[in-house]
């Protein structure tokens, strides 16, 4: 049993205080935001994320996970102290890091014995070093400390799962032996540990999350050029995943990435190379492919429906992504605006999202369920693909709807099925469109074999 602090109660300083306490540990975790704190103390969790709730309450039962607003109280047994504060984009593109810088400062104001500072939020390259500096620089006295980084790769909607059995564990310190006390409480984990130097991990996280975006990119260009030329990216993507080099993972075409992670951390890496002078033509690519997803889904739309003006469209989906509640960078948020700005009255439901997003999309209403989301719609577009929205009664939902239009921005249909429900029914880069339509250059080598 080791004594853990985790600084920042979000979706990885939570899960990750949960899961270091079902590992054994006993695990202070603290956040500036009081009511998340009182809440969490009463046992409502700040977001929603499956089995979370469960975990904490097992552990806080157990004595084993506490949580505070005090530093002093964080910090006074603990060998380890974790920070997962916020990085969001700040101007220009570049992370803030305002708050990693808070959370140094108080750390080094209030430690009184010798720490282990492990960075697991995703920071620029160089930010270790950075922290090293604030803290001695804000120390009362000298006491001894190490800094280490030890990047976060869950991902949300299954973030306990993937905290407990990661594909590896990266470590970066210039201090050895702190690294391996840090390797030492992951090992429950089982997962490969690869220490380095604090640069190289910082860099690991963001060559991931950049290397992860640009498959979808690249699957969505894919998907369009699919679209041109009559072939079905969804079977394209099987095809290419048996491929070991190329995996089965993160080839599903659709509107895009969103979320709070990949649209900041690519534009931050290109930030922080644009600095040194270096131009990341790549990232640039993958960023505008991403971005033209959600403009072409309101093109599909008025493709469907033809003007937008006073023209209901239902979205199925507002969440960034299935299973959490997180709004951030969200595909549906521009898509919503969009329809708007050209007329259209927006409807939306969502399982969990709707609260999050009611604040962020003032305009659109909130429906209770799929079903009087398509009732009177022009036309429905699934943007994020909840289970819920793989087996709804079609047949009903037609029913419901002034008009069968079905934009699948999630390829989660079978389009001859849909179709032959009675939709006009149009999916992202499966060219054929089922009704003996072929794409021009299609119809050219027909031709050509008469
Ligand atoms: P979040 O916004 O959900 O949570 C951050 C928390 O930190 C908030 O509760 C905030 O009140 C608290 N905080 C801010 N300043 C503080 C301070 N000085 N002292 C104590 N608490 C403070 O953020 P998140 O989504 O958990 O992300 C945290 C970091 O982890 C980011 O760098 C992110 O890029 C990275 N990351 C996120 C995910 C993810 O799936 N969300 C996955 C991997 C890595
Ligand atoms: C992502 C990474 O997957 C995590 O490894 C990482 O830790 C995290 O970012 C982070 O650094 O914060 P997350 O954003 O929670 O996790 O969710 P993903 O499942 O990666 O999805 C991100 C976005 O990509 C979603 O909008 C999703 O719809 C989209 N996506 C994903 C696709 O469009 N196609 C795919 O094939 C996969």
């Amino acid at each position: 049993m080791k004594d853990i602090a985790v600084i920042g109660v979000g979706y990885v300083g939570l899960v990750t205080a949960a899961c270091f306490s079902d590992l054994g540990n006993r695990v202070t975790a603290l956040d500036i935001n009081e009511e998340r704190i009182e809440r969490l103390k009463q046992g409502i969790m700040p977001i929603y994320e499956p089995g979370l709730e469960e975990l904490v309450e097992r552990n806080v039962q157990a004595e084993r996970l506490f949580f505070t607003t005090s530093y002093e109280e964080a910090l006074k047994d603990a060998e380890f102290v974790f920070i997962a504060v916020g990085t969001p984009s700040g101007v220009d593109g570049e992370a803030d890091l305002r708050y990693v810088a808070a959370a140094a400062r108080s750390i080094a104001e209030t430690m009184d014995h010798e720490l282990i500072i492990i960075n697991k939020s995703t920071v620029p390259v160089g930010t270790g070093d950075w922290v090293a500096e604030i803290v001695r620089r804000y120390q009362p006295e000298r006491i001894p400390f190490s800094v280490v980084s030890c990047p976060e790769f869950l991902r949300e909607g299954s973030a306990i799962s993937d905290f407990m059995h990661p594909h590896r564990t990266v470590l970066g310190s210039l201090d050895k032996d702190a690294a391996e006390k840090v390797a030492q409480i992951h090992l429950p984990l089982r997962a490969p540990i690869v220490i380095t130097d604090l640069r190289t991990a910082e860099m690991i996280k963001y060559a991931s999350n950049a290397f992860l975006a640009t498959k979808i990119s690249f699957i969505n260009e894919i998907a369009n050029i699919c679209e041109a030329l009559g072939a079905d990216v969804k079977e394209v993507a099987v095809g290419m995943g048996y491929d070991q080099r190329i995996g089965p993972f993160f080839l599903d075409a659709g509107l895009g990435y969103g979320g709070s992670c990949f649209p900041k951390d690519v534009l931050a890496l290109a930030h922080m190379a644009a600095e040194k002078g270096k131009h990341p033509q790549l990232l640039h690519a993958v960023m505008e492919i991403n971005a033209d997803r959600r403009k072409m889904a309101v093109e599909k739309v008025r493709e469907l429906v033809g003007d937008l003006m006073g023209k209901t469209i239902g979205l199925l989906g507002l969440a960034f992504k299935p299973n959490t509640d997180d709004m951030r960078e969200a595909p549906s948020i521009d898509i919503a605006n969009d329809l708007i700005a050209a007329g259209a009255r927006v409807r939306a439901y969502d399982p969990v999202a709707m609260e999050n997003a009611a604040s962020i999309l003032p305009q659109v209403e909130m429906k209770p369920s799929a079903y009087a989301v398509a009732e009177g719609a022009d036309a429905l577009v699934v943007v994020t693909e909840w289970n819920e929205f793989k087996s709804l009664d079609l047949e009903r939902v037609r029913g419901l709807m002034s008009s069968p239009n079905l934009l699948d921005g999630r390829n989660i249909y079978d389009p001859e099925t849909v179709r032959s429900l009675g939709f006009n029914y149009l999916a992202l880069g499966r060219g054929y469109d089922g009704n003996g339509v072929f794409p021009a250059g299609v119809e050219k080598l027909i031709a050509s074999a008469d």
